[in-house]
């Protein structure tokens, strides 16, 4: 069997397409969404990442304002932006970029963000939400894998989903939504005894590690639909996941490729919780 590719680039269009449509309909209701990104010093890949998030915002019709600050600025100055930000009328959603330097409380700053304008869903508050099934903003990246899943029509009810990784931002959440649509989850991780034991039972394997080659093709169960979150550079420097892509694909019933699969649909789901947050604030 070769497995279907779920097509993250063509979803994304889908969803961005109604996302600029509501963003449309709510403007002519005299609300603009609005973002703003806060970016701290001068990691590449951050600066490659906001510039990516302001360009979607303003191609699906949304505001946004990108503050850069130098790498010295203080934890004070930063949790005094993130103050004004939250009385800002016109920013709904605020997202500041991660990592921050080292003599910053990332954490701190996270919880500073006033909850409903917290779109990474990164706040306690929305982690809290999303493990009692309240109302909240879910996580762009694993929120985009359940939006993959919901569009091969895979239903969850008693599937077993194996995550692999534990993140705060990925792996967790994965799992909690994964189980809010009554799949039996399991999560693993490094200290688990026997991975292949556990993903050969799998009819979806989300695999959020950051390593390559964490799944291969004998780890996975014949039509298993796989998620692979994974981004990073094979030996020849081209960008890969954490699934050995060309055997799994040979097994699996569905995958999703690296580029073209998951990326695509982190900043997607940013911009369906701004424009979430505006249809809120908006009522
Ligand atoms: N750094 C890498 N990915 C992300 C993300 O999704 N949100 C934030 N705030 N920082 C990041």
């Amino acid at each position: 069997m070769t497995a279907q590719l779920i097509d993250g680039n063509a979803l994304a269009r889908t969803l961005r397409a109604d996302v600029a449509q509501r963003t449309a309909a709510l403007k002519t209701r005299g609300v603009t969404p609005g973002l703003a990104v806060v970016l701290v010093g001068e990691d590449p890949a951050s600066h490659v990442y906001v510039r990516n998030k302001v360009k979607a915002c303003e191609a699906n019709g949304l505001h946004s304002v990108l503050e850069k600050y130098p790498a010295e600025l203080s934890e004070a100055e930063l949790l005094a932006r993130v103050d004004a930000l939250n009385n800002d009328p016109t920013v709904h959603g605020i997202l500041v970029q991660l990592p921050l330097p080292a003599h910053i409380d990332a954490q701190k700053v996270i919880e500073a963000i006033a909850p409903e304008k917290d779109v990474d869903g990164f706040h306690v508050a929305s982690a809290g939400a999303l493990l009692t099934g309240a109302p909240g903003f879910w996580p762009c990246t694993p929120y985009g894998c359940m939006k993959m899943l919901e569009s091969i029509g895979c239903d969850l009810r008693g599937k077993h989903a194996v995550v692999i990784g534990r993140s705060n931002n990925v792996g967790k959440p994965m799992a909690l939504m994964l189980l809010a649509k009554n799949a039996t989850v399991t999560i693993c991780h490094s200290a688990t005894a026997d991975l292949g034991a556990m993903t050969r039972q799998a009819d979806v394997i989300v695999a959020a590690v950051g390593k390559r080659n964490v799944l291969t093709a004998d780890m996975v169960k014949p039509g298993a639909v796989v998620i692979d979150v994974g981004m990073n550079r094979n030996d020849e420097g081209k960008l890969c996941g954490d699934v050995d892509f060309a055997g799994v694909r040979e097994v699996a019933g569905w995958i999703t490729p690296v580029p073209g699969g998951v990326g695509p649909m982190t900043i997607t789901m940013l911009l369906v919780n701004t424009l979430e947050a505006a249809e809120r604030s908006a009522g």
